[in-house]
């Protein structure tokens, strides 16, 4: 607590890929809201109001991206109903999925897309005979060079895997573990933040 300054009014805003954002805060993807959170909101109405918020607040929203479909349409349509505003989260898919995904996002306007790679591995996904797994260098810089949006990866937990993502042609990371939903025994984001920050300078 310090009270001795000549600040009465903060300025909180950051500029991320050329955006301005009042807060440095962003909604963090969430999907299968209706199956996840005890069915009393549908996934449209959750992620309209999650986009439409941070919107009006200045801020951008993030998309999830699952089974069933209505989870990255719903995403997909809510970022085209405020022109393009919005960061739809894409899973590491096999390559038909994926590419089709990646072209979904552009078409509703997005100019910022993610992979979320901590989701690789995820049980239920597998169970449904649609794995999503991790994705080697050359693949991620294929993917990445293939498509025209900044392109942030989440699911960053190390220096080493931090320094490749950018190696790679990464705009971004998210440090995330996804909340610990998919492997057990992770470290917590507040512990590793530091020296992934140390090791991409900021
Ligand atoms: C119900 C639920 C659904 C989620 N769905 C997604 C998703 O579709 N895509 C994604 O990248 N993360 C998803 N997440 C993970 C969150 O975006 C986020 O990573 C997690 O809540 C932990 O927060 P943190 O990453 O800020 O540490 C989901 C989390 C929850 C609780």
């Amino acid at each position: 607590m310090r009270l001795i300054h000549h600040i009465t009014e903060p300025d909180t805003h950051i500029t991320l890929f050329g955006k301005k954002l009042e807060i440095p805060i962003l909604a963090a993807p969430i999907g299968g809201v209706p199956f996840n959170m005890g069915g009393k909101i549908s996934e449209e109405e959750y992620i309209f109001a999650v986009l439409e918020g941070c919107h009006n607040e200045g801020t951008i929203g993030c998309t999830g991206d699952g089974i069933p479909a209505f989870i990255h349409e719903a995403g997909f349509a809510a970022i085209r109903s405020l022109n393009g505003e919005g960061i739809p989260f894409i899973k590491p898919w096999e390559d038909k999925e994926l590419f089709l995904k990646l072209d979904k996002a552009k078409d509703a306007g997005a100019s910022i897309v993610s992979m979320d790679i901590d989701a690789s591995g995820l049980i239920t996904l597998k169970l449904m005979g649609r794995p999503v797994t991790p994705k080697p260098p050359d693949k991620l810089r294929e993917i990445i060079e293939k498509t025209s949006m900044n392109f942030i990866l989440k699911g960053i937990m190390t220096p080493d895997d931090a320094r490749l993502a950018i190696e790679v042609g990464a705009s971004g990371i998210v440090v995330s573990n996804h909340g610990g939903r998919v492997f057990d025994h992770t470290p917590g984001v507040a512990e590793v933040l530091p020296e992934i920050s140390e090791a991409v300078q900021g």
